[in-house]
C-alpha cells in the first residue's frame, strides 16, 4: 500500500517489516538496521547477493556516536558541509552494526538523507535504518512511489509517499575505510564539492575500469533496462536499424536522426542537475516504450554529468 502515514510506517518498522522510504536520491528499502531477521527480508525482497553491504540511514550525525560509531575529521567536515544530503561515508563500524548490514566488512556506510518525511520518521526511531535502493537486484533505481509499487507490489506492507525525487540519482560514496579517503561511487553530489571541502581531487579511475574491491555492489553492468542501450560514443544510429525504432535519451537538444516523439531530452535548459533529477524515469520510459534499442548520449564530464555519464555506461551493452 502507498500513503503518507508517517507514523504507520514507524510502527511497522518498529515490528521489524519493511517499509518503502522516500529520500531526495531515490527510494530506499527499509528496515531496522539491529533487527538481523529484519535486515536478511531486505536481501531475500530484492534478490540482493549476501556479498553486498547496506547503506544505514538516521537524522543526525549525534546519533551515529551514540550507537558507537566514531566519524572520521574529514569526514565530519563533508558532513558539516553537505548533510542531511545525498553523499554516504564509509567509517569503521560499531559492535551495534552487524555483520549482515556490512557483509562482514569492518566498515559500514553511513548516510544523513535530505527528505523532510524520511527525516521526521528516522526521528521517531531508535534505532537506524538499514536501505538498498528499493528495486530487485541489477535493476534501475526508483524515483517516485509507483516505481516501487509496480516492482514489489504487495510484497512491501508499505510504501511511504514522499513525492518524486527531486535529486534522482543515487548518493555519492566516499570511503575512510583503512585511513584513506576514497570515493567509491559517483552520485548525487557533485565530485568536484567533495573535492572542494576535502581540499584534494578524488580519483574515479578506479570506478570506471570497475576495480571497486571496496564496494562489491558496484558491478560493472548494472541500473540495466531490458531493452538494450547504447552508448552515442560507440556506434552510429544507422547501424541500429529503423529509426522510428529507436528511442534516444538525450541531454538538450533531439538527434537530428531520430523521430522526435521517440527522445527524451532530460534538461532544455541544459542543467545537469535537472537532467540527473530525469535520467531514471527517461530510462523506464524508453525501456516501456516499443522500441528495439535505446541510444545516450554522453552527457558532459563534469557536475553530475560523471554520474549520469556512470549510469548510462553500467545501463549499455558491452560493444
Ligand atoms: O542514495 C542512496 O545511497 C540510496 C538511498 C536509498 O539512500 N541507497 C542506495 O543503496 O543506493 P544501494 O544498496 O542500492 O547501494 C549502496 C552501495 C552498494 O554498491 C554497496 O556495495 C555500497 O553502497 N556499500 C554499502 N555499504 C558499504 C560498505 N560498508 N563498504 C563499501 N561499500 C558499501
Ligand atoms: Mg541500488
Amino acid at each position: 500500500m502507498i500513503g503518507t502515514d508517517v507514523q504507520h510506517a514507524a510502527n511497522l518498522l518498529k515490528a521489524g517489516q519493511l517499509v518503502a522510504i522516500p529520500t531526495e536520491t531515490v527510494y530506499g528499502l527499509a528496515a531496522n538496521a539491529f533487527d538481523d531477521t529484519a535486515v536478511q527480508a531486505i536481501y531475500k525482497a530484492k534478490g540482493r547477493p549476501q556479498f553486498n553491504p547496506l547503506i544505514i540511514h538516521t537524522n543526525g550525525l549525534h546519533r551515529i556516536e551514540e550507537w558507537g560509531m566514531q566519524v572520521p575529521e574529514k569526514a565530519l567536515a563533508l558532513a558539516n558541509a553537505f548533510s542531511p544530503g545525498p553523499i554516504s561515508f564509509v567509517i569503521p563500524k560499531s559492535n551495534q552494526i552487524s555483520d549482515l548490514v556490512t557483509a562482514g566488512h569492518e566498515y559500514v556506510a553511513v548516510r544523513i538523507p535530505n527528505h523532510p518525511l524520511c527525516l521526521d520518521l528516522l526521528s521517531r526511531l531508535d534505532f537506524p535504518l538499514a536501505a538498498p535502493s528499493a528495486n530487485k537486484s541489477g535493476c534501475i533505481s526508483p524515483t517516485t512511489a509507483q516505481h516501487v509499487a509496480d516492482q514489489f507490489g504487495e510484497e512491501i506492507p508499505y510504501i511511504l509517499e514522499g513525492g518524486p525525487c527531486t535529486i534522482g540519482l543515487e548518493s555519492s560514496i566516499v570511503s575512510f575505510a583503512n585511513k584513506q579517503i576514497q570515493l567509491l561511487r559517483l552520485g548525487g553530489l557533485a565530485k568536484e564539492k567533495i573535492e572542494a571541502v576535502l581540499n584534494c581531487k578524488l580519483s574515479i579511475e578506479h570506478i570506471q575500469n570497475n576495480e571497486n574491491p571496496l564496494s562489491p555492489g558496484l558491478l560493472s553492468r548494472h541500473y540495466a533496462p531490458t531493452t538494450p542501450l547504447y552508448l552515442e560514443s560507440s556506434v552510429s544510429p544507422t547501424s541500429l536499424g529503423e529509426p522510428t525504432k529507436i528511442a534516444c535519451i538525450r541531454f538538450q537538444q533531439y538527434h537530428p536522426a531520430i523521430p522526435k516523439e521517440n527522445q527524451f531530452i532530460l534538461s532544455e535548459m541544459g542543467s545537469l542537475d535537472e537532467a540527473a533529477q530525469h535520467l531514471f524515469m527517461a530510462m523506464r520510459l524508453a525501456d516501456a516504450g516499443n522500441f528495439n534499442c535505446i541510444l545516450a548520449e554522453v552527457f558532459p564530464p563534469h557536475g553530475l554529468g560523471l554520474a549520469i555519464n556512470d549510469r548510462l555506461k553500467r545501463a549499455a551493452v558491452a560493444s
